[in-house]
């Protein structure tokens, strides 16, 4: 990320000068394991070298007033009285992180800072997530609590759920907070114990985004979460115990499959098989076995596409032409999907031959540009500086 001076000099043009703390927090790309999170399986992200920085200070009232860098846009509330804002939506990140922190009973006070993101929005890669990690970072910094990693985390992913209003997993959040240089991080959804995998050396994670915009506010992401919430309930006349997805086999989900209708049915597959190859992703990038990966990465777009129904035509033909480049371990669709971005995992020698191969051609198939990036994966929430007393 690389905004940072720039952003201290922006705060000074709109606050005056003085003092500011700043920090920082990472999008993120998933490698595998989409939708996953919520039914308490496995997932596979890494934070990316994009993200969002907040600088600010204290104030002696109790107004929060923001200023967005990139929306040139100020919003201002009092503490006593958070509302959503149609007219600043990306306010309301902040302002579900504040209402969150309040209601937990933490001592915030009144603060001025400004906003600047350097990720694309509405491409898939966790600008929300970032935003609310950053601001509860910036929050936790600024008035000196500690909340614990796992707590901030999980409040971040309230103020989305409840402030926001998209039913998320904890994923985003997790991996824009915990994220490290180098690696990716496997995650187990239910117990939130993870460990770091190393990504294997001479690989690039390219990243395509198809210029269709997602909103994940849309009620489809919602929609999915309910299918399969409701498939556990009908499971479980069968399976007493189960409480989530993550609990039913793949033996026993074929023996009771008939009960489900057809379109909750392939829900689940789509869940059982991606918890399934999350596993063995890791295990074939801990050993190497490039072609495994490759295959598991192809496995889990198809299941998306025709299972969990999430794909759309843009993210099909980037995901079939990164299939078909020399070079290519991978391609996938990543994220909550309706549009946004694919992942390819790349032979560095080969990223050049990649770019001039996929993006012409997704441009005559679809009369598209996609914006083709190459991300390192990196640390998580970062605190920069700050002389706040
Ligand atoms: C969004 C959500 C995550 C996860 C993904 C799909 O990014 O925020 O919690 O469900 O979609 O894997």
């Amino acid at each position: 990320m690389i905004v940072v001076p720039g952003l201290e000099e922006g705060f000074k043009g709109v606050f005056g000068a003085g003092s500011v703390t700043t920090v920082q927090a990472p999008g993120r790309v998933n490698l595998i394991g989409e939708h996953t999170d919520y039914n308490e399986g496995y997932v596979l992200p890494m934070a990316i070298d994009r993200g969002v920085t907040i600088a600010g200070r204290k104030r002696t009232d109790n107004k929060v007033v923001l200023h967005s860098i990139d929306y040139r846009q100020k919003c201002e509330f009092d503490l006593g009285s958070i509302h959503s804002d149609l007219s600043a939506r990306w306010a309301d990140y902040f302002k579900g992180v504040a209402f969150l922190l309040k209601k937990n009973g933490l001592p915030l006070g009144g603060c001025e800072a400004v906003l600047q993101g350097d990720l694309p929005q509405g491409a898939g890669l966790s600008s929300s997530a970032a935003l609310e990690v950053a601001s509860a970072t910036f929050l936790q910094k600024l008035f000196r609590f500690d909340l614990g990693d796992l707590d901030l985390i999980r409040l971040c992913q309230q103020a989305e759920n409840e402030f926001v209003g998209v039913k998320c997993g904890i994923m985003d959040q997790f991996a824009s907070y915990m994220g490290k240089e180098g690696h990716a991080l496997f995650l187990d959804c239910r117990s939130l114990e993870y460990r770091w995998a190393v990504l294997p050396k001479g690989l690039a994670v390219v990243v395509c985004d198809t210029g269709v915009e997602r909103t994940l506010a849309g009620s489809a992401y919602n929609e999915r979460r309910a299918q399969c919430e409701a498939a556990v309930g009908i499971l479980a006349g069968k399976l007493p115990g189960i409480k989530a997805l993550r609990d039913v086999s793949l033996c026993d989900f074929e023996k009771h499959q008939g009960l489900l209708d057809p379109v909750v049915l392939k829900r689940c597959r789509h869940i059982l098989t991606e918890n399934q190859r999350v596993l063995d992703m890791v295990e074939a990038l801990g050993t190497g076995r490039l072609e495994r990966v490759k295959v598991l990465m192809e496995e889990s777009h198809v299941s998306l596409r025709d299972d969990y129904e999430v794909s759309c035509r843009e993210l099909d033909v980037l995901a079939e032409l990164g299939a078909s480049t020399p070079g290519v371990f991978g391609s996938r669709m990543t994220g909550a999907g309706f549009g946004g971005c694919t992942v390819h995992l790349v032979r560095t020698e080969a990223v050049e031959g990649f770019q001039q191969k996929v993006g012409p051609a997704y441009e005559e198939r679809t009369g598209r540009k996609a914006t083709i990036h190459v991300f390192n994966a990196s640390d998580g929430a970062k605190f920069l500086n700050g002389m706040d007393r």
